[in-house]
């Protein structure tokens, strides 16, 4: 992550070192001369920027239509979370002026699609997606493992944000697993999330923040297996029916890192995102796509069986998928 952030700088540096050099050359040489030298200088600089990522609209621009397109032909059985975040992003894009970072927080079962829309998003802002250097992702389990260390876990972790911020205002940060995050780390990030003009010379009202977890995903799998019982169709479910119940239960449940900050005390978090646990009909779509991402050409019956075989709650009726489409790419290898 070091090397992206250097060579973060190295962009901004290299632009600034160049306009340093061109100073001296003041006097009276040919203006014509000048013209040409600023032409080729403005051309290699060009040129870096179109190979070299950059904090610029090169490198960074916000496809409305290409989220909607993505959120609607590549997210299964997702109608809420997709109306949601594509209200919330295209907001907060669209603000020329925002008075706080775009703070987003996707909640539900595994395999539901919370880590894949964070991707869709990554990649509808940034060319390069999720190998941005201005997209980082950081998983509580892998990046702050030791409970020993939350001191340095906080530090480096503010440095990281600050310092990214200040190469790129629109910078992207995911914690991945926040339920399993300390509540002190998630508290030493508070600040950033505020709607403060700015903290010690750096905004951060530009920046996105995006929290992943299971936790109040039990909550949400009630609330469509309350629908499913009720004869109602799933689409029929809507932000309101989950939105209180999910709120709630995150801030009570004990398990869950939220539960001892002031995130939504305070409300910092901005959109709480419910994905709903997937059905046998999503894991088919999932599957097929699958099979197109591995190069087979989609064959139905060999998804079936491999759908058939998954493991589905509640166990009489197997409505909902236990591992939504997380086990699938290993799985299909099976079946084909
Ligand atoms: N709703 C969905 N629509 C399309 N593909 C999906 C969906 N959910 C999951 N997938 C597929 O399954 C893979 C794993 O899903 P993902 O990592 O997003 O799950 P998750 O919600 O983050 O689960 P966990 O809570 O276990 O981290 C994705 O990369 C994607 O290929
Ligand atoms: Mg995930």
């Amino acid at each position: 992550m070091r090397s992206a952030w250097l060579l973060s700088a190295g962009c901004v540096l290299w632009v600034c070192s160049l306009t340093a050099a061109i100073e001296p050359i003041s006097t009276s040489i040919a203006v014509g001369m000048a013209a040409a030298l600023t032409g080729f200088l403005a051309g290699y600089q060009n040129m870096f920027y179109y190979f070299n990522e950059c904090c610029r609209p090169e490198w960074i621009s916000y496809n409305k239509t290409g989220l909607k397109y993505d959120l609607d032909t590549k997210l299964y059985g997702q109608h809420v979370a997709g109306q949601v975040i594509l209200k919330a992003v295209t907001g907060f894009m669209n603000n020329k002026k925002p008075k706080k970072p775009l703070v987003l927080s996707l909640h539900g079962w595994t395999g539901t699609g919370k880590n894949f829309v964070s991707q869709l998003l990554a990649e509808n802002i940034y060319v390069k997606g999720m190998e941005s250097s201005f997209v980082h992702l950081f998983t509580a389990t892998a990046h702050f493992p030791h409970e020993i260390h939350i001191d340095t876990y906080k530090t480096q972790l503010q440095d990281w944000i600050r310092g990214n911020v200040s190469i790129c205002p629109r910078s992207m940060f995911i914690f991945d697993e926040m339920d399993k995050m300390h509540p002190g780390l998630i508290d030493s990030i508070k600040p950033y999330l505020d709607f403060y003009d700015n903290l010690n010379g750096v905004s951060y009202r530009e920046a996105i923040f995006i929290f992943l977890s299971n936790a109040g995903g039990e909550n949400i799998v009630q609330v469509a297996l309350d629908f499913w019982k009720d004869g109602k169709e799933r689409e029929e479910i809507q932000l309101k029916h989950l939105e209180t119940a999910l709120s709630l239960s995150v801030f009570n449940n004990k398990n869950s890192g939220f539960w001892h900050t002031s995130l939504i005390d305070k409300n910092l978090v901005d959109f709480f995102v419910p994905f709903l646990p997937l059905e046998y009909k999503h894991i088919i779509q999932c599957g097929l796509a699958e099979m197109i991402a591995k190069g087979h050409s989609p064959d139905k019956e060999v998804v079936e069986k491999m759908a058939h075989d998954l493991n589905y709650f509640p166990k009489e009726e197997r409505v909902f998928s236990m591992q939504g489409c997380k086990v699938i790419p290993s799985r299909l290898d099976f079946y084909i």
